[in-house]
C-alpha cells in the first residue's frame, strides 16, 4: 500500500517549519525534494568513491565508472530502452533538447522543413529551435491548445506535412499538467516521415514511461524533478539515429581518437562509442550516482502508485479549490488527464502576492508564467500560481492550502 505519511519520513526538508508553520512543499513542477537514500548515496559516494572516471586504472576510479555505468544501466531500464547506449547523460532537460537541437537538427534540417512545436511548450523546446532556426532558415510551427489546455488534435493533423522533419511535443505540460498522447502523436509523425522529440521533464517523474511503447525518437528529461540531485538528466535516443548523429560538445572522452598529421599539420578525430560519443569532459559522476538512488527509490515505490497518488490529490484539490470563490483554476477538471499541477488565480492578486501570502503559512507554489509564455497568451492570462504534487502530499496538506486560500480571499 503507497503510504505517503511513510514515504514523509525519508525527506528530512519535510520536518522544516517555515514561517511557524510546517513546510508544505507544492514547488514540485521547478524541483523535488530528495529522500536521505539519494543523500545518502551523495555522501557515500564522495567519501568513499570519488574519482574520475573512464580514465585511470587504479581502484577509485574503476569504483567510480561502474557507479557511473550503472547509473545509464538504471536509467535505461527504468524508461524501457533497449540498452544503455541509448542514454545520454546531461545536465537536465534543456541540454538534452539543445543536444538535439544542435547534433540533429544543425546537420540534418534544411530550408524548406519544418518543426512543429506546440503553444504548450516549456520555453526550453521553443527558444533551441528558433534559434536554429535562424541559423538554417527552416519554420518553426506551433500546433494550438483548446482553452481548457488540452492540445488541439485537428491542428496538429492540418500541421503535420511532408514538411516536417521533427515534432517537438511535452508528455505533460508544466502549466496545467495535461497529458498529451504521445504515442499516438509519434505513430502520426513516423507516418508522415518526421522524427518525435518527447519532452519527459512532467512526465518521467510522475508516472510510468516507456520509450519502446511510446515509439519515440528522443526523450529528455531532469534528475532533479524526481527525487536526484540537480545538475544531472537524461536524453534517450534511438540507437539508429544517435549513431549517426554528430557529437554535441568536442573534448576529452568523446573521443576514440585524436592523431596528429606531420604532413597536413591537422588532427584527425574519431568518436567514441555510445553514448559517451555525446559525453565530452567529465561528467557528474556525483549526480548520477543519485540519480541511480532516485530512480531505485521510484521504482520501489511503483510508478503506477505514485501517478495514482498524485492523480488522487489532484482530484481532491480540485473538488475543494471549488470553495474557493475568488479562485479560477485552469486546465481540464478532469484529474485522469492529468498529472499533479494545477495553476490558478485569486480574483484582486498579483499571482507573485498569492505566493507570498501562501509562503506565509509555509506554503511554497510557483507564480509567474512557468517558462511557458505561450500558453499563457493562449488562455489569456499574464501569469498563473501553481501548486504541483508529488509522492510526499497529502490530502491534510491540500486542506490547509485551501484553508489558507480562503483566508487570503478574505483579506481583500
Ligand atoms: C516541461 C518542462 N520542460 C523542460 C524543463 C526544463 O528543465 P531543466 O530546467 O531541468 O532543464 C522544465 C522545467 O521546469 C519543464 O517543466
Amino acid at each position: 500500500m503507497f503510504d505517503p505519511y511513510k514515504v514523509r519520513e525519508d525527506f528530512p526538508i519535510l520536518k522544516r517549519k517555515i514561517n511557524n508553520h510546517p513546510l508544505i512543499y507544492f514547488d514540485n513542477a521547478a524541483t523535488s525534494q530528495k529522500p536521505r537514500q539519494v543523500i545518502e548515496a551523495v555522501k557515500e559516494f564522495y567519501e568513499k568513491h570519488n574519482a574520475n572516471v573512464h580514465r585511470a586504472v587504479h581502484t577509485l576510479s574503476m569504483e567510480a565508472t561502474e557507479l557511473y555505468e550503472e547509473a545509464h544501466e538504471e536509467a535505461a531500464k527504468f524508461i524501457g530502452a533497449k540498452s544503455m547506449e541509448e542514454i545520454v547523460f546531461v545536465r537536465g532537460t534543456t541540454e538534452a533538447i539543445n543536444l538535439v537541437a544542435y547534433s540533429w537538427g544543425l546537420h540534418n534540417l534544411k530550408r524548406e522543413d519544418e518543426v512543429l512545436a506546440t503553444l504548450m511548450e516549456h520555453h526550453s523546446n521553443i527558444v533551441p529551435w528558433e534559434i536554429l532556426s535562424k541559423i538554417k532558415g527552416f519554420k518553426v510551427k506551433y500546433v494550438d491548445v483548446n482553452l481548457d489546455g488540452t492540445l488541439n488534435y485537428e491542428s496538429l493533423k492540418e500541421f503535420l506535412t511532408p514538411k516536417v522533419k521533427l515534432v517537438c511535443i511535452t508528455h505533460v505540460s508544466n502549466v496545467t499538467g495535461v497529458i498529451n498522447d504521445v504515442k499516438t502523436i509519434a505513430k502520426l509523425a513516423h507516418e508522415n516521415g518526421a522524427l518525435v522529440l518527447v519532452d519527459g521533464a512532467q512526465s518521467v517523474p510522475h508516472m510510468p514511461v516507456n520509450v519502446q511503447d511510446l515509439d519515440c525518437d528522443f526523450l529528455a528529461f531532469s534528475g532533479h524533478k524526481m527525487l536526484g540531485p540537480t545538475g544531472i538528466g537524461v536524453l534517450y535516443g534511438k540507437r539508429e539515429i544517435l549513431e549517426k548523429m554528430e557529437p554535441f560538445h568536442g573534448g576529452g572522452e568523446m573521443i576514440r581518437e585524436v592523431s596528429f598529421n606531420h604532413e597536413t599539420r591537422r588532427c584527425k578525430i574519431s568518436w567514441n562509442e555510445l553514448p559517451w560519443k555525446f559525453e565530452a569532459g567529465t561528467p557528474d559522476v556525483c549526480g548520477a550516482v543519485g540519480l541511480t538512488a532516485a530512480i531505485r527509490y521510484l521504482k520501489a515505490l511503483g510508478m503506477d502508485n505514485v501517478k495514482t497518488h498524485e492523480c488522487d490529490l489532484t482530484e481532491y484539490a480540485l473538488k475543494r479549490l471549488k470553495e474557493c470563490l475568488k479562485v479560477t483554476v485552469y486546465g481540464p477538471y478532469d484529474a485522469s488527464l492529468k498529472c499533479g499541477i494545477i495553476p490558478f488565480n485569486v480574483e484582486g492578486f498579483n499571482s507573485h502576492d498569492v505566493a507570498l501570502l501562501l509562503d506565509s503559512y509555509g506554503i511554497m507554489i510557483r507564480s509567474g508564467f512557468h517558462c511557458a509564455q505561450p500558453l499563457h497568451q493562449k488562455l489569456r492570462i499574464s501569469s498563473s500560481a501553481r501548486a504541483s504534487f508529488y509522492i510526499y502530499n497529502t490530502r491534510e496538506e491540500v486542506d490547509r492550502f485551501v484553508e489558507a486560500l480562503k483566508e487570503i480571499e478574505q483579506t481583500l
